[in-house]
């Protein structure tokens, strides 16, 4: 879906965001959307450029779970697990998101067509249970519509 790691855009992005070690989280977001994932060169490049040790720059990419170390596949599929999802079934879904992509949560598949992870309230609460599908949000997701929107998508 996005561009392979680039040391060159990388580093574009490094200094448009803002080389400052308290930019480091917003750099990585913008990491994150340009290449789908941070890896070790991408931490490496980080660190330099802002003045920060390689492990200051990990210990926040492993902190927080949206920023993948692997490349996402085409379709990046989010199920909410917060609590008003799961009283609509989120839990159920998720277990059949996994075994129709053949894939756990974190994982994308062999054919690099579908990422699957868990996410946090889209905010979409009244239209439970909620999925997310590169950067689109759908309510009311039973398991037809996940088989439709999978395969529509
Ligand atoms: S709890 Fe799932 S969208 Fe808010």
């Amino acid at each position: 879906m996005k561009n392979k790691f680039d040391h060159e855009i990388a580093l574009a992005i490094i200094h448009k965001v803002g080389a400052r070690p308290e930019m480091l989280v917003q750099i990585l977001h913008a990491i994150v959307k340009e290449f789908t994932y941070v890896n070790e060169s991408a931490i490496r490049l980080i660190a330099k450029e802002i003045n920060l040790t390689r492990a200051e720059v990990h210990g926040v990419v492993s902190f927080y779970h949206d920023f993948r170390t692997h490349p996402a596949g085409d379709k990046i599929i989010k199920i909410c697990q917060s609590e008003a999802c799961q009283a609509m079934g989120s839990r159920e879904l998720t277990m059949h998101a996994e075994k129709t992509l053949g894939i756990e949560l974190h994982q994308t598949s062999e054919n690099a067509k579908h990422t699957l992870e868990p996410v946090y309230c889209l905010g979409n609460c009244a239209h439970s249970p909620a999925v997310m599908i590169n950067d689109k949000v759908y309510g009311k997701v039973d398991k037809e519509k996940f088989n439709q929107l999978v395969k529509s998508e």
